[in-house]
């Protein structure tokens, strides 16, 4: 397994492309399955979590072609299509199970393991089970796999979800655009990779309204289209990567950032010190002056402060000059990287759903160990400002969310290096 060598203190300077969004991606991906015609996506960005997706579809029956080093996913899902998504290759990503959506839709049956828990939480899918079965599906959990399927195919409905959960919101969403009659979704996710999904389905002749709002209506048609769509600009990359900056100094353009993607993190940025700044080409991020300040935070759907920031945001708050309380309101279990950053001298203490961080002059650099894919990175981002070495072990987490970001922050000036694993 690789590792990543950060040695802390250098003043970062320059640009980074901000990549397009693995969970636009990962969402917009089965699509593929809503239609026998082509379906390409660009700028998708180069991630082992799109590895993972085109060999479940491709298991399927999808045909699905990597092309331009990574940068365009062209698919084609003529058939005969298996319904069957394997464990195997679904407990190595949760986001698999947004096949289910489209198989009930296209084939009015599916059998979908359920992915299992992982390092942030159990992360059930009642919510999905029971919005679809308002749709008319049956499903029944047996041997680990949901088993679903229709009498006569998918029938529009009023959909409630009790939570704005964005993987139900999205297997609805697809599922809802060739079903019959109206389906209107309740408290549905707002987040930017729902309007993303919704854009590239109205491409593919999918007739909704209010994609990005609470309530969603999608008027079943009989068939879609392909098309040609352009993933949004991943916007929790892009929370990263501002956070280069703010933690070590220096200033950077995130290229392709639009501040309305990272609205409510932005608002934390300023008020803890920090200066954001809209250019013709994207995000420009500074440290004003001295050190940053305390701030709180609570994470919330879109458009609140996202729970994929979090950990990063704590890496910042970490060195802030007084004491943040952040509050983790989305996942049961996502403060993993907490234990590693007392390693490097943060002084961080959780009771249940929130970390009081009180604020050190300087951590210093360790060994410490990635346990999910956000985690991985703040402990990056920690290890830029760190005195000395920090080593993070088992960058695999990272590799699944996030480009060579050894490459991108290392141009901007990091001393920062991948060591291959023996
Ligand atoms: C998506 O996961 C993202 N993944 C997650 O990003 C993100 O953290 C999450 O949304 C919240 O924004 C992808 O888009 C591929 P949810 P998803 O359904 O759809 C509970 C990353 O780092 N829940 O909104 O699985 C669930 O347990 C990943 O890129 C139920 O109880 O998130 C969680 O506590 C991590 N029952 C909360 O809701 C359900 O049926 C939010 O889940 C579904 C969800």
């Amino acid at each position: 397994m690789d590792s990543i060598v950060v040695t802390g203190g250098a003043e970062l300077r320059g640009s980074i492309e901000i990549a397009g969004a693995k969970n636009a991606c990962l969402a917009l991906m089965p699509a593929t399955l809503l239609t026998e015609e082509p379906l390409t996506l660009m700028n998708a960005p180069r991630l082992s979590d799109i590895k993972t997706m085109t060999l479940l579809l491709q298991s399927l029956g999808s045909e699905v072609q990597s092309l331009q080093d990574g940068r365009v996913i062209a698919m084609s899902s003529l058939g005969p299509i298996s319904t069957t998504a394997e464990y195997d290759i679904v407990r190595k990503m949760r986001a698999s199970n947004l096949v289910l959506g489209p198989l009930l839709a296209r084939e009015g049956h599916a059998v979908v393991s359920l992915p299992g828990g992982c390092a942030i939480g159990a992360r059930p899918m009642d919510i999905h089970v029971t919005a679809l079965e308002a749709m008319g599906a049956e499903i029944e959990l047996k041997d680990g796999y949901l088993h679903a399927k229709t009498q006569g195919g998918l029938k529009g409905a009023r959909v409630p979800l009790r939570f704005a959960s964005v993987g139900a919101t999205e297997n609805v969403l697809m599922a809802a655009t060739l079903a019959k009659g109206t389906t209107v979704i309740e408290n549905a996710a707002r987040e930017p990779e729902i309007v993303d999904l919704a854009s590239c389905l109205s491409k593919m002749g999918a007739q909704i309204d209010g994609a990005g709002a609470s309530t969603i209506t999608i008027q079943g048609v009989d068939r879609l289209g392909g098309a040609t769509h352009a993933v949004v600009t991943d916007r929790i990359e892009l929370g990263t990567y501002m956070l280069a900056p703010a933690i070590c100094g220096g200033e950077v353009e995130c290229l392709g950032g639009r501040l309305e993607l990272v609205e409510a993190f932005a608002a934390k940025l300023d008020e803890a010190g920090i200066s954001v700044e809209e250019t013709a080409k994207g995000l420009k991020v500074a440290r004003k002056n001295g050190r940053v300040a305390a701030v709180d935070v609570r994470t919330e759907p879109f458009p609140g402060f996202p729970t994929d920031l979090q950990a990063q945001m704590m890496a910042l708050l970490c060195t802030a000059d007084g004491v943040s309380h952040l509050e983790e309101t989305i996942f049961e279990n996502r403060f993993m990287h907490a234990p590693e950053l007392l390693r490097m001298g943060a002084d961080v203490d959780i009771q249940g759903g929130t970390a009081t961080v009180t604020g050190v002059e300087r951590l210093k650099g360790a060994p410490v160990m990635a346990t999910d894919l956000r985690a991985s990175v703040s402990l990056i981002l920690a290890g830029l400002a760190a005195e000395g070495e920090t080593v993070v072990n088992r960058v695999y987490h990272l590799d699944r969310g996030y480009e060579h970001v050894e490459e991108k922050l290392g141009a901007v000036g990091a001393k920062i290096e991948r060591v291959p694993g023996v």
